[in-house]
């Protein structure tokens, strides 16, 4: 999976807020994803491997936007700013915790299908 990273055009996480935060699963990935940077001593910067790539980020919570949606969003758009990588996302707050309320959202069906074109056609 992570081998697969640098190689693809868009990655698209998508994570409930978890206390704060994403999800410990995904949290996981991202820690790895550290190692796809490289610090170059000769050069004295840092590679990006990361650079031609757009991170998308579908996020959900039970509360508002404040103050878990965004910090979820901040942690993802920092380490998209900081890898070169351009970045979009979809928050879903107020989210319902049984998925068959939101499959049955028409609104966020409509947003999220638009989401998918958005990330697709950048
Ligand atoms: C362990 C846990 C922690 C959560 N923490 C937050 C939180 O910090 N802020 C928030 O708005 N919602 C929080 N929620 C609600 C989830 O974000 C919300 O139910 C989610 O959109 C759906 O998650 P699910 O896929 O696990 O059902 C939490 C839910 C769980 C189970």
């Amino acid at each position: 999976m992570l081998a697969r990273i640098p190689s693809a055009d868009v990655v698209v996480f998508a994570t409930p807020t978890y206390f704060f935060g994403p999800t410990a699963q995904l949290k996981t990935l991202l820690d790895r994803m550290y190692s796809l940077i490289k610090f170059n001593s000769d050069a004295g910067g840092y590679v990006h491997r990361l650079e031609h790539i757009a991170l998308a980020l579908i996020a959900t919570a039970g509360g508002g936007v404040q103050p878990g949606l965004q910090l979820v969003e901040e942690t993802f758009k920092t380490i998209a700013g900081f890898s070169g990588a351009g970045f979009d996302s979809l928050l879903v707050p107020n989210a319902s915790m049984y998925s068959d309320d939101l499959k049955q959202d028409r609104d966020l069906r409509e947003k999220a299908i638009a989401f998918g074109r958005k990330i697709a056609t950048a």
